[in-house]
């Protein structure tokens, strides 16, 4: 049986990944299917925290895991919406977690109708840069709220997991989070697989935990990490 040991945590937590429209029928995207934050979702709620999940684009089936009474549902499209949605959330959070890929551009402009071949094409599209919603998160939150951030990384060149780890720790200093969760991905390994391996980076930079099994495994390791960071926020 789980422990409840995170009996009256309150944690937002976004999952899965941005569309921003290019057209009615386009957008950019990625590959984040949702799973680790669904998994987050579904091992906090066990452990007896209130969970509100932001799920951006995240299929039924995926969906269907977080089904529990302590978990509210909302959903977020773009990352505009999903900024907003997070700040909604993360003002009655005592934890707040950026697991969902935001697109870190936007189309420009938003055609209202299907861009065609014929009507001058979508060759290229201007890209503007949307806001780094955690870096907000961070600089707005609560007093005491814990603010905990992912980080999916290519290794450098040649498998090289030194300049990964840097890289990691320069994400963390920028955008102040006090735990990144960091997973290497790769053709092969992350986005839309089952399993999960990841490390976590605290707020001065050392490694403090390290994970790797199925998505509801890593989730646990991560609430694990998370617990004693977490102070009771009242209201
Ligand atoms: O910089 P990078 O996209 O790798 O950072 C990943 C972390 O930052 C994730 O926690 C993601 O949810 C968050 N992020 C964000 N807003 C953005 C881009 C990333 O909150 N525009």
């Amino acid at each position: 049986l789980a422990p409840r040991d995170l009996e009256g945590m309150r944690i937002a937590i976004s999952a899965g990944g941005t569309r921003e429209p290019i057209d009615p029928v386009r957008y950019l995207g990625n590959r984040s299917s949702g799973r680790q934050g669904v998994a987050l979702a579904a091992e906090a709620a066990v452990r007896g925290a209130e969970v509100t999940l932001v799920a951006a684009n995240v299929a039924g089936d995926v969906l269907a895991e977080a089904q529990h009474p302590s978990i509210r549902i909302l959903q977020a499209g773009t990352a505009a919406e999903l900024g907003r949605v997070m700040a909604d959330a993360a003002a009655s959070a005592d934890a707040v977690v950026m697991a969902a890929a935001v697109a870190d551009y936007r189309p420009l402009e938003v055609a209202d109708r299907k861009l065609t071949k014929d009507a001058g094409g979508i060759a290229s599209i201007e890209l503007v840069e949307n806001e780094d919603i955690v870096a907000g998160l961070v600089r707005t939150r609560r007093d005491g709220q814990v603010v905990v951030g992912f980080a999916a990384e290519t290794p450098g060149a040649e498998g090289d997991q030194d300049e990964l780890l840097a890289r990691a720790r320069r994400k963390q200093k920028r955008k102040g989070v006090d735990l990144l969760v960091v997973n290497e991905v790769g053709w092969e390994r992350g986005f839309e697989k089952g399993h999960n391996a990841v490390m976590m980076i605290g707020s001065d930079g050392d490694v403090v935990s390290t994970a790797s099994g199925s998505k509801r495994e890593v989730a646990a390791a991560v609430l694990d990490a998370l617990r004693p960071l977490w102070t009771a926020i009242r209201n």
